[in-house]
């Protein structure tokens, strides 16, 4: 099977031109002006912009988690992220603490495997870092091709690690060519002001925000970095939220350090004021929502380099869940839904505000996600050789918001009635056409499990 895309506008992190892509199988075989070639079928793409499918580096799709699990399972999870434009995702295992790595990827392939709809990819979460645990790490670099490992600095008695734990598994993780991935807040300060607030009564969501602020997030990442420093070991901080976490980045920069940063849309475009809400369980995170300096400071951190990825944390879980801590915050499931919403977002408040570039766009949506995490130029980006994973995106059109027409499954929006401006019309997964015109043409199982290369290879 062989498609030709015309005239299309092709964007990527560092160009902008006009020209055909002629696909063949699952690949990009040629790129030029007005090619002279056959195809099965051709893509009229004039005024569009085309650009690389978007990698969501930070899902959780049925998820275990306070209790629950996330409500989109493998299937609607990747099918919605390809609605909206996102063609891999990478979700994350958990390591149950006492059990093996191991054990946990069998239980997490059971529910993913043959499942997904768009392509994907896992980090492995260490909760219990120990000598057996040690023992894995080089497998799953090297045979499993997962080769990030998420540690959780929070969640205190449940996926908390220690400084000890950290640095051992920094240690090893660098020894084998992995990256470290972090959830940088500080679990006990946390934990101390979830009880204070309790035990004065104070149990409606705000208290969620009040429980966790900016310096429990700007102590961790700076410890992290720390830790990274000592061990040597690169890390990626997730859904880093605020000015105090950023500025600790900042100074690691001046020693020269491999040290990433994830900020996911939320943070870029709501902020704090919604926690005042009946309703503000739907936007309990964690870290929370910040206020609009924040926002203010991500975006310059986008473009000084210091943010290289805009991701989700997409983790959704129905009303009925989130109802589950009606009458007491520290009971609400953590987490929001954005994972078909992210690229749409991003483009309507970054690109057409003039808050970022086009190639900043492709950047921290795609580019800098398939290298951070040893996916590039496999995936990431249009080129010859590359995984033909491709949007073809209408920049003019407007449309709302709502979960009326999402394909999440959860029964509301944290952006319902938002209006944004720019579409994805097209999405192409590996030379497959995967949506058109507002319908998936493809079906669970083709979403394929991305083997990652060591980290070592790309950074
Ligand atoms: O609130 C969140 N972020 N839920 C998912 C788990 C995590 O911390 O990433
Ligand atoms: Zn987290
Ligand atoms: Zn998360």
């Amino acid at each position: 099977m062989s498609i030709l895309i015309k005239n299309g506008n092709i964007i990527t992190a560092t160009d902008n031109y006009v020209a055909d892509i002629f696909i063949e199988g699952e690949t990009i075989k040629a790129i030029g002006k007005d090619l002279n070639v056959v195809a099965d079928e051709i893509i009229n793409a004039a005024g569009m912009l085309v650009m690389p499918g978007g990698i969501d580096p930070h899902v959780h799709l049925d998820m275990p988690f306070m209790g629950t699990y996330s409500s989109d399972s493998y299937e609607i999870g990747t099918r919605a992220a390809l609605y909206g434009g996102t063609t891999t995702v990478i979700d994350f295992i958990l390591q149950k603490q006492g059990n093996s790595l191991q054990s946990a990827l069998q239980e997490w392939q059971n529910r993913s495997n043959n499942n997904c709809v768009g392509d994907y990819s896992f980090h492995m979460a260490v909760t219990d870092f120990n000598d057996d645990t040690k023992k894995e790490i080089k497998h799953f670099i090297e045979e499993e091709g997962i080769t990030s490992f998420k540690t959780f600095m929070a969640y205190k008695g449940a996926l908390m690690i220690d400084d000890r734990q950290m640095i051992g598994l920094m240690e090893e993780v660098k020894k084998h060519g992995g990256l470290i991935n972090v959830h940088a807040t500080n679990g006990d300060m946390i934990d101390y002001l979830v009880a204070k607030h309790k035990a004065e009564g104070k149990l409606s969501p705000l208290y969620h925000y009040l429980s966790q602020p900016e310096i429990t997030e700007a102590e961790a990442s700076e410890r992290f970095v720390d830790m990274a420093s000592y061990t040597g070991c690169p890390g990626y901080i997730v859904h880093l939220t605020c000015e105090g976490a950023l500025n600790a980045v900042r100074n690691a920069t001046r020693r020269n350090q491999k040290i990433f940063v994830e900020t996911c849309i939320q943070y870029l475009i709501i902020d704090a004021s919604l926690y005042k809400r009946e309703d503000g369980a739907k936007w309990v995170m964690s870290p929370p929502l910040r206020e609009k300096k924040d926002q203010q400071t991500l975006w310059a951190g986008i473009n000084q380099g210091l943010v290289q990825v805009v991701a989700t944390d997409h983790c959704p879980f129905m009303w009925e869940q989130k109802l589950m801590g009606k009458d007491d915050f520290s009971k609400i499931p953590n987490g929001h839904p954005a994972i078909e919403n992210r690229m749409e977002l991003l483009f309507s408040e970054g690109v057409n505000k003039g808050k970022i570039t086009l190639n900043k766009f492709v950047e921290v949506s795609s580019t800098n996600a398939a290298k951070i995490f040893g996916m590039f130029p496999k995936k990431g980006t249009i080129a010859v050789g590359s995984d033909a994973d491709i949007i073809l995106f209408n920049p003019n059109e407007t449309h709302t918001l709502s979960a009326k027409n999402h394909h999440m499954n959860v029964d509301y929006s944290g952006y319902e009635g938002w209006e944004v401006k720019g579409k994805v019309k097209t999405v192409l997964l590996r030379g497959k056409v995967a949506i058109d015109n507002n319908e998936c043409k493809i079906n669970k199982g083709f979403g394929k499990f991305v083997k990652r290369n060591k980290v070592s290879q790309n950074i």
